[in-house]
Protein backbone atom coordinates (compact mmCIF):
# COMPACT_ATOMS: atom_id res chain seq x y z
CA UNK A 1 0.00 0.00 0.00
CA UNK A 2 1.34 3.42 -0.84
CA UNK A 3 0.41 6.61 1.36
CA UNK A 4 -0.09 9.82 -1.42
CA UNK A 5 -0.52 12.63 0.84
CA UNK A 6 -1.75 16.31 -0.82
CA UNK A 7 0.93 19.03 0.43
CA UNK A 8 -0.10 21.38 -2.55
CA UNK A 9 -2.78 24.03 -2.50
CA UNK A 10 -2.80 27.73 -2.46
CA UNK A 11 -3.84 27.61 1.59
CA UNK A 12 -6.38 30.43 1.23
CA UNK A 13 -7.67 30.38 4.04
CA UNK A 14 -4.35 30.70 6.18
CA UNK A 15 -3.22 34.21 4.51
CA UNK A 16 -1.15 35.82 4.73
CA UNK A 17 0.81 33.23 6.27
CA UNK A 18 0.29 31.29 2.79
CA UNK A 19 1.31 34.10 0.71
CA UNK A 20 5.37 33.25 1.85
CA UNK A 21 4.92 29.47 3.16
CA UNK A 22 3.29 26.61 2.73
CA UNK A 23 0.00 25.61 4.60
CA UNK A 24 1.44 22.53 5.61
CA UNK A 25 4.68 23.63 6.68
CA UNK A 26 3.11 26.06 9.88
CA UNK A 27 3.63 24.56 13.24
CA UNK A 28 1.17 22.89 15.32
CA UNK A 29 2.73 22.84 18.64
CA UNK A 30 6.29 21.69 17.87
CA UNK A 31 5.86 19.97 14.32
CA UNK A 32 5.06 20.97 10.76
CA UNK A 33 1.47 20.44 10.20
CA UNK A 34 1.78 17.56 7.70
CA UNK A 35 4.12 15.76 10.24
CA UNK A 36 0.18 14.87 11.77
CA UNK A 37 -1.13 12.85 8.69
CA UNK A 38 1.63 11.56 8.02
CA UNK A 39 2.02 9.59 11.34
CA UNK A 40 -0.97 8.31 11.00
CA UNK A 41 -0.10 6.77 7.64
CA UNK A 42 3.07 5.14 9.31
CA UNK A 43 1.22 4.19 12.45
CA UNK A 44 -1.12 2.45 10.49
CA UNK A 45 1.73 0.48 8.35
CA UNK A 46 2.75 2.75 5.31
CA UNK A 47 6.70 2.86 4.67
CA UNK A 48 5.97 3.91 1.06
CA UNK A 49 5.07 7.55 0.03
CA UNK A 50 4.17 9.77 -2.73
CA UNK A 51 4.20 13.60 -1.92
CA UNK A 52 2.32 15.72 -3.77
CA UNK A 53 3.52 18.94 -3.64
CA UNK A 54 3.59 22.53 -5.04
CA UNK A 55 7.07 23.30 -7.42
CA UNK A 56 8.46 26.38 -5.41
CA UNK A 57 8.41 23.62 -2.01
CA UNK A 58 10.38 20.69 -3.30
CA UNK A 59 13.47 21.91 -1.75
CA UNK A 60 12.19 22.89 1.69
CA UNK A 61 10.10 19.03 1.67
CA UNK A 62 13.56 17.75 0.09
CA UNK A 63 15.05 18.97 3.39
CA UNK A 64 13.03 17.71 5.96
CA UNK A 65 12.72 14.35 4.21
CA UNK A 66 15.08 14.07 1.43
CA UNK A 67 14.28 10.50 -0.45
CA UNK A 68 12.98 9.12 3.28
CA UNK A 69 15.89 6.90 3.95
CA UNK A 70 16.84 8.53 7.08
CA UNK A 71 13.28 7.63 8.63
CA UNK A 72 13.34 4.14 6.72
CA UNK A 73 10.80 4.93 4.24
CA UNK A 74 10.88 5.28 0.27
CA UNK A 75 9.58 8.83 -0.01
CA UNK A 76 8.83 9.85 -3.90
CA UNK A 77 7.64 13.61 -5.13
CA UNK A 78 5.44 15.01 -7.23
CA UNK A 79 4.95 18.25 -8.70
CA UNK A 80 1.64 19.50 -8.81
CA UNK A 81 1.10 22.31 -11.61
CA UNK A 82 -2.21 24.44 -10.54
CA UNK A 83 -4.76 23.30 -7.73
CA UNK A 84 -7.65 21.68 -9.51
CA UNK A 85 -9.02 19.46 -6.61
CA UNK A 86 -8.33 16.31 -4.84
CA UNK A 87 -9.10 13.71 -7.54
CA UNK A 88 -6.65 15.84 -9.88
CA UNK A 89 -3.63 15.68 -7.40
CA UNK A 90 -4.36 12.07 -6.63
CA UNK A 91 -4.06 11.15 -10.66
CA UNK A 92 -0.85 12.96 -10.60
CA UNK A 93 0.95 10.92 -7.93
CA UNK A 94 -0.46 7.70 -9.89
CA UNK A 95 1.35 9.34 -12.92
CA UNK A 96 5.14 8.11 -10.92
CA UNK A 97 4.99 5.37 -12.54
CA UNK A 98 3.19 3.57 -15.80
CA UNK A 99 1.27 0.60 -14.43
CA UNK A 100 0.40 1.93 -11.25
CA UNK A 101 -0.28 -1.70 -9.64
CA UNK A 102 -0.80 -0.68 -5.85
CA UNK A 103 -3.55 0.07 -3.52
CA UNK A 104 -3.27 3.72 -1.61
CA UNK A 105 -4.20 5.10 1.33
CA UNK A 106 -4.83 9.33 0.48
CA UNK A 107 -4.43 12.13 3.13
CA UNK A 108 -4.81 15.56 3.02
CA UNK A 109 -1.84 17.28 4.36
CA UNK A 110 -4.09 20.16 6.65
CA UNK A 111 -5.88 16.42 8.38
CA UNK A 112 -4.87 15.48 11.72
CA UNK A 113 -5.82 12.23 13.08
CA UNK A 114 -5.12 11.10 16.18
CA UNK A 115 -6.77 7.56 16.89
CA UNK A 116 -5.65 4.12 17.75
CA UNK A 117 -9.38 2.72 17.60
CA UNK A 118 -9.11 3.06 13.56
CA UNK A 119 -5.23 2.71 13.74
CA UNK A 120 -6.27 -0.97 15.17
CA UNK A 121 -9.03 -1.38 12.66
CA UNK A 122 -7.46 -0.70 9.84
CA UNK A 123 -4.56 -3.26 10.80
CA UNK A 124 -7.37 -5.93 11.57
CA UNK A 125 -9.31 -8.20 8.84
CA UNK A 126 -12.31 -6.15 9.39
CA UNK A 127 -10.83 -3.90 7.29
CA UNK A 128 -12.24 -5.11 3.82
CA UNK A 129 -9.44 -3.96 1.37
CA UNK A 130 -10.97 -4.75 -1.90
CA UNK A 131 -13.58 -1.93 -1.22
CA UNK A 132 -12.92 1.53 -1.06
CA UNK A 133 -12.90 3.14 2.69
CA UNK A 134 -13.64 6.18 4.39
CA UNK A 135 -13.06 7.14 8.17
CA UNK A 136 -15.59 9.36 9.11
CA UNK A 137 -15.65 11.83 12.46
CA UNK A 138 -18.64 12.70 14.78
CA UNK A 139 -18.39 16.56 14.92
CA UNK A 140 -20.14 19.97 16.07
CA UNK A 141 -19.78 22.15 12.58
CA UNK A 142 -20.89 19.41 9.74
CA UNK A 143 -21.55 22.13 7.47
CA UNK A 144 -17.92 23.13 6.84
CA UNK A 145 -17.09 19.22 5.61
CA UNK A 146 -18.35 16.70 3.21
CA UNK A 147 -21.51 15.08 5.25
CA UNK A 148 -22.82 11.37 4.98
CA UNK A 149 -26.20 11.15 4.51
CA UNK A 150 -27.42 7.67 5.74
CA UNK A 151 -30.79 7.90 4.58
CA UNK A 152 -30.36 8.79 1.31
CA UNK A 153 -28.13 5.95 -0.33
CA UNK A 154 -26.00 6.58 2.14
CA UNK A 155 -24.19 9.24 0.02
CA UNK A 156 -21.85 12.51 0.84
CA UNK A 157 -23.37 16.15 0.65
CA UNK A 158 -19.99 18.40 0.28
CA UNK A 159 -20.97 21.02 2.82
CA UNK A 160 -24.85 21.30 3.03
CA UNK A 161 -26.34 24.10 4.61
CA UNK A 162 -28.73 21.84 6.26
CA UNK A 163 -26.50 18.48 7.23
CA UNK A 164 -27.99 15.47 6.99
CA UNK A 165 -26.33 14.16 9.97
CA UNK A 166 -23.01 14.86 12.15
CA UNK A 167 -20.51 12.63 10.47
CA UNK A 168 -18.03 14.48 8.47
CA UNK A 169 -15.76 13.03 5.81
CA UNK A 170 -12.08 13.04 7.28
CA UNK A 171 -9.91 13.76 4.47
CA UNK A 172 -8.45 9.94 4.56
CA UNK A 173 -9.06 8.01 1.80
CA UNK A 174 -8.40 4.17 0.90
CA UNK A 175 -8.72 3.15 -2.65
CA UNK A 176 -7.80 -0.29 -3.41
CA UNK A 177 -6.06 -0.33 -7.10
CA UNK A 178 -8.48 -2.01 -8.99
CA UNK A 179 -11.03 1.37 -9.03
CA UNK A 180 -8.21 3.93 -9.54
CA UNK A 181 -9.17 3.87 -13.02
CA UNK A 182 -12.11 6.26 -12.01
CA UNK A 183 -10.13 9.14 -10.29
CA UNK A 184 -8.82 10.13 -13.72
CA UNK A 185 -12.35 10.47 -15.04
CA UNK A 186 -13.76 12.75 -12.48
CA UNK A 187 -15.49 15.93 -14.02
CA UNK A 188 -14.08 19.18 -12.55
CA UNK A 189 -17.40 20.96 -10.88
CA UNK A 190 -18.95 24.36 -10.94
CA UNK A 191 -15.85 25.64 -8.84
CA UNK A 192 -13.59 23.82 -11.38
CA UNK A 193 -12.08 21.53 -9.32
CA UNK A 194 -12.65 17.93 -9.65
CA UNK A 195 -13.97 17.07 -6.23
CA UNK A 196 -13.28 14.10 -3.77
CA UNK A 197 -16.76 13.57 -3.06
CA UNK A 198 -17.65 13.19 -6.74
CA UNK A 199 -15.48 10.23 -6.83
CA UNK A 200 -16.65 8.45 -3.44
CA UNK A 201 -20.55 9.04 -4.30
CA UNK A 202 -19.63 7.35 -7.29
CA UNK A 203 -17.97 4.49 -5.24
CA UNK A 204 -21.22 4.10 -2.86
CA UNK A 205 -23.64 4.41 -5.55
CA UNK A 206 -21.90 1.10 -7.11
CA UNK A 207 -21.42 -0.19 -3.54
CA UNK A 208 -17.62 -0.30 -3.54
CA UNK A 209 -17.19 1.82 -0.31
CA UNK A 210 -17.32 1.37 3.13
CA UNK A 211 -17.32 4.09 6.09
CA UNK A 212 -15.58 3.64 9.33
CA UNK A 213 -17.01 5.67 12.42
CA UNK A 214 -14.00 7.10 14.33
CA UNK A 215 -14.70 6.09 17.86
CA UNK A 216 -14.96 8.53 20.58
CA UNK A 217 -11.86 9.55 22.49
CA UNK A 218 -9.96 10.18 19.36
CA UNK A 219 -8.59 13.38 17.70
CA UNK A 220 -9.66 14.76 14.07
CA UNK A 221 -9.24 17.96 12.65
CA UNK A 222 -8.79 20.07 9.41
CA UNK A 223 -6.04 22.38 10.19
CA UNK A 224 -6.62 24.60 6.94
CA UNK A 225 -8.77 27.25 9.09
CA UNK A 226 -7.05 29.53 12.00
CA UNK A 227 -10.09 28.21 14.70
CA UNK A 228 -8.98 24.67 14.00
CA UNK A 229 -5.26 25.42 13.41
CA UNK A 230 -4.90 27.16 16.70
CA UNK A 231 -7.06 24.44 18.44
CA UNK A 232 -5.08 21.73 16.97
CA UNK A 233 -2.14 23.47 18.58
CA UNK A 234 -3.82 23.74 21.84
CA UNK A 235 -4.99 20.59 22.70
CA UNK A 236 -0.97 18.89 21.43
CA UNK A 237 0.21 21.38 23.96
CA UNK A 238 -2.23 20.30 26.55
CA UNK A 239 -1.34 16.80 25.87
CA UNK A 240 2.23 17.49 25.98
CA UNK A 241 2.39 19.29 29.40
CA UNK A 242 0.26 16.99 31.02
CA UNK A 243 1.74 13.45 30.11
CA UNK A 244 5.22 15.14 28.51
CA UNK A 245 4.19 13.53 25.19
CA UNK A 246 4.56 14.57 21.30
CA UNK A 247 2.19 13.28 19.02
CA UNK A 248 2.77 13.14 15.57
CA UNK A 249 6.35 12.57 15.39
CA UNK A 250 7.48 10.96 12.42
CA UNK A 251 11.01 10.30 13.85
CA UNK A 252 9.95 9.06 17.14
CA UNK A 253 7.04 6.74 15.44
CA UNK A 254 10.15 5.50 13.05
CA UNK A 255 12.12 4.58 15.75
CA UNK A 256 9.68 2.99 18.31
CA UNK A 257 8.27 1.17 14.82
CA UNK A 258 11.85 -0.48 13.92
CA UNK A 259 12.25 1.04 10.79
CA UNK A 260 15.46 3.04 12.05
CA UNK A 261 18.18 1.83 14.34
CA UNK A 262 19.39 3.69 17.45
CA UNK A 263 22.13 5.23 15.83
CA UNK A 264 20.04 6.41 12.69
CA UNK A 265 17.79 7.95 15.38
CA UNK A 266 20.32 9.76 17.19
CA UNK A 267 22.13 11.40 13.67
CA UNK A 268 18.33 11.72 12.69
CA UNK A 269 18.13 14.46 15.73
CA UNK A 270 21.52 15.64 15.62
CA UNK A 271 21.25 16.70 11.72
CA UNK A 272 17.83 17.81 11.60
CA UNK A 273 16.58 19.23 15.30
CA UNK A 274 19.83 19.62 16.81
CA UNK A 275 19.78 19.44 21.08
CA UNK A 276 18.89 22.93 21.61
CA UNK A 277 15.99 22.96 20.32
CA UNK A 278 12.75 21.81 22.22
CA UNK A 279 11.60 18.69 19.26
CA UNK A 280 15.45 17.57 19.81
CA UNK A 281 15.67 17.86 23.62
CA UNK A 282 12.35 15.77 23.42
CA UNK A 283 13.67 13.34 20.95
CA UNK A 284 16.14 12.12 22.94
CA UNK A 285 14.15 12.03 25.90
CA UNK A 286 12.39 9.21 24.19
CA UNK A 287 15.05 6.95 24.26
CA UNK A 288 15.52 4.16 26.43
CA UNK A 289 18.58 2.82 27.83
C1 LIG B 1 -12.23 18.43 1.68
C2 LIG B 1 -13.36 17.52 1.20
C3 LIG B 1 -14.42 17.35 2.29
C4 LIG B 1 -13.79 16.84 3.57
C5 LIG B 1 -12.63 17.77 3.99
C6 LIG B 1 -11.86 17.16 5.15
O1 LIG B 1 -12.75 19.73 1.85
O2 LIG B 1 -13.92 18.08 0.03
O3 LIG B 1 -15.40 16.42 1.86
O4 LIG B 1 -14.76 16.78 4.59
O5 LIG B 1 -11.71 17.95 2.92
O6 LIG B 1 -10.83 17.99 5.58
P1 LIG B 1 -11.81 21.05 1.77
O7 LIG B 1 -10.99 21.07 3.04
O8 LIG B 1 -10.94 20.88 0.57
O9 LIG B 1 -12.75 22.19 1.68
Amino acid sequence: MIGIILLGGTGSRLKPFTNYTNKHLLPIYMLPMFYYPMSFLIEIGVTSFILVINKQDQNIFYEILGNGESLGLNINYRIQERPEGIPSAIFEALKIKKNFDDDIFVSLGDNILISSDTVQYIKSNKFDKNKALNLLFYVSNPSQFGVVDFKKGPLIIEKPKIPPSNYAVTGFYYYPNKFLDKIGKIEPSKRMETEVTDLNNILLKENKMNFYKIKRGSLWTDAGSFNDFQSSSNYMETIFKMQGLLYGCIDEICYRKGLISLDQYKKRINDHYGLTSDIGSYLYSTIED
